[in-house]
């Protein structure tokens, strides 16, 4: 339960890509190392029609192998080593290696104020740059990933908004990581906003000129997540900023998506019948894997953060530590792991402040499996609860009620 990742829906993308397998001569030759045109092409009317709400200029897309080497790739052309980017807490682990294994890139863990909504604040975002700035980090970016891993949960257009000004106000640039835009399965307050859409609004309402907007917002997608396909190894950038896209032009080379893959994604991308259908029916699983894993926490007393989106929730189990530090985490981890064979992601992980949560992951296995892996988790809770209460002489219930 500890990999993003999503066996739910594979079926029907199996069926569909084994379909959409031709090999046509020219897929043997070298081709454009931002992507294949038809990928492009397809990628960009997906992206527009299903979430992104602007509309998609095929030439605004660079195509790599994968988000994790879009990130690579543009860390290596926006910032230099020693640089500093700026991510709102908790956040997703990989995002450390992606930006300094071969960049060198600082990241800057922002902790949330408000721990009920996680939503990060201009505010913070500010306090965290003359943190940076003191230490001798200049912040050159902020990375946003709406919707969250590992909270699950959306970014109210007002917040995106919000930090979309700050930042470009301050020249930073901001990319959007939105790779699991088209898992959403609600109920939520707060809809879906790509940031090129908020972009798009800021623009006309006078707020930011389309010169600004084009050096420095770019949006992360992939097919990854919503559509199971991370062996595929197809991520993209999109992006006005011209120096990017010539770069991409040479670099993207060093990641590209082989010719074959390319061409049977594209087709699979083309029916749009296919990505509408299949987009409603993961989603719908994904609420039903969701809803049994949240029934099983609350049926336990195990709080949680409520989630509307992508495949995680973000387990409180601040009451089964014998003390309140990353040590007791650790230690709570490997107990979970060696009892009930269960491997989560500790918070610590996702940098997140405060000891004690843990990401889950309730979509890399089919329901039955899962249900298994909730009745183990919520049983060693119970017992260690059994054991404490038998030390304790009492058992503090309310600590554990969920308000949710
Ligand atoms: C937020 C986020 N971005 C990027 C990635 C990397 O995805 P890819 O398989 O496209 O490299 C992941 C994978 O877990 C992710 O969760």
């Amino acid at each position: 339960m500890a990999t993003a990742e999503s066996i739910l829906s594979f079926d029907l993308v199996h069926d569909k890509i084994r379909s959409c397998r031709e090999v046509p001569a020219t897929v043997g030759l070298y081709g454009n190392f931002r992507g294949g045109e038809r990928l492009r092409n397809a990628i960009s009317r997906m992206m527009e029609r299903t979430f992104m709400g602007v509309e998609v200029d095929p030439s605004h897309i660079c195509i790599s192998s994968g988000v994790t080497a879009v990130l690579d790739l543009f860390f290596f052309a926006t910032c230099n080593p020693g640089d500093g980017c700026l991510i709102p807490a908790p956040y997703f682990p990989a995002f450390d290696n992606d930006m300094s294994i071969r960049n060198e890139v600082i990241p800057i863990p922002v902790q949330p104020t408000d721990t009920r909504t996680y939503i990060p604040t201009v505010h913070e975002m500010e306090e965290a740059v003359l943190a940076a700035e003191s230490k001798g980090i200049r912040a050159r970016m902020l990375l946003v990933t709406n919707p969250g891993n590992p909270l699950g949960t959306l970014y109210p257009e007002a917040t995106l908004k919000e930090l979309l000004l700050w930042a470009v106000k301050r020249g930073l640039h901001v990319l959007s990581d939105e790779i699991y835009a088209n898992s959403k399965f609600g109920p939520s307050v707060d809809e879906f906003v790509s940031m090129e859409k908020v972009t798009k609004n800021a623009v006309m309402e006078g707020l930011l000129s389309a010169e600004t907007a084009a050096e420095l917002v770019h949006t992360a997608y992939g097919m990854s997540k919503d559509f199971g396909m991370n062996g595929f190894r197809v991520g993209c950038l999109h992006t006005k900023n011209k120096d990017l896209l010539e770069f991409w032009q040479n670099m993207g080379m060093f990641a590209a998506v082989s010719n074959d893959t390319q061409h049977a994604l594209a087709i699979m991308l083309e029916d749009e019948n296919f990505v509408d259908k299949y987009v409603k029916e993961n989603n719908r699983r994904l609420k039903k894997s969701y809803e049994l894993l949240t029934k099983s926490f609350e049926a336990a007393n195990l709080r949680y953060m409520p989630a509307c989106a992508a495949m995680f929730c973000w387990l409180d189990l601040k009451s089964l530590l014998t003390e309140p530090t990353f040590t007791a985490e650790d230690n709570l981890w490997k107990e979970i792991l060696d009892e009930c064979r269960i491997v989560l992601t500790p918070g610590q992980a996702c940098h997140y402040a405060e000891p004690g949560f843990f990401r889950v992951c309730y979509a890399s296995m089919a329901p039955a499996s899962l249900e298994i892996a909730c009745a183990r988790l919520t049983g060693f809770a119970e017992k260690k609860r059994r054991k404490r209460k038998s030390r304790d002489g009492q058992l503090d219930i309310d600590t554990l009620r969920t308000n949710h």
